[in-house]
């Protein structure tokens, strides 16, 4: 695939060198879902950046102007009877949260799902307290379709039993997205 450019950003497949701004992000995680990504040393960052390199399904975010790493997003296709269906994800630095460049990579994201890669419907899977991720699946105009309780467990609850989460999901179709295109 090749790079996604935005006005701000460059969307490109991960690099080794990418290692130093991916530990800055995975080994903090906020929310339960990537707690399983978490990386303690440069060294297993290193291990992280090598996967995601040989991974299609994840795409680095940079800012254009300094090549700097800020995130990532999420992009798996689905099996034998879903073959246009994608589950979309994102992942940022906190310390470039709130200047809208989640949004603007997820929406040129989409786009290349939708015009170039054959994909008719995108879903998301989001944590019911995980307000900011919701917020970001209903600027780029997608429908809240379901919530399944006590879904998933990422985490144990002190007592070491597991912590089952409630999931929306969320999903938009091809036929949709011209519509609610921002
Ligand atoms: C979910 C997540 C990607 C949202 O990041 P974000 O920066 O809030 O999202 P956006 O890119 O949509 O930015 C929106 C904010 O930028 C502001 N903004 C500033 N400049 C902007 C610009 N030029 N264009 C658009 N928005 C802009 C918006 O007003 C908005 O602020 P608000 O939240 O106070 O209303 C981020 O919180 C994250 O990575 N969380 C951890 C991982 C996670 O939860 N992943 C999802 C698991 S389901």
């Amino acid at each position: 695939m090749s790079d996604i450019i935005t006005d701000r950003l460059n969307i490109r497949r991960f690099v080794e060198a990418d290692a130093a701004e991916l530990f800055d992000y995975i080994s903090n995680p906020r929310v339960n879902c990537f707690v399983d990504d978490k990386v303690t040393t440069l060294e297993q960052a290193k291990v992280k950046a090598r996967k995601r390199a040989k991974d299609e399904a994840c795409l680095a975010v940079c800012l254009k102007e300094t090549g700097t790493l800020i995130g990532e997003l999420l992009l798996h296709k689905d099996g034998r009877y879903q073959p246009d269906t994608y589950s979309v994800g994102w992942n940022f630095n906190e310390k470039v949260e709130g200047k809208g460049y989640a949004r603007e990579s997820a929406h040129a994201l989409f786009d290349h799902l939708f015009t170039q890669l054959g994909a008719r419907r995108l879903y998301a899977y989001v944590e019911d307290d995980n307000l900011k991720s919701q917020k970001l699946c209903e600027k780029l105009g997608m429908r809240k379709e379901a919530c399944f309780i006590e879904f998933i467990s990422f985490v144990n609850n002190p007592d070491g039993t597991p912590k089952y989460e409630n999931t929306f999901q969320y999903a938009i179709l091809k036929k949709e997205w011209r519509l609610t295109d921002t």
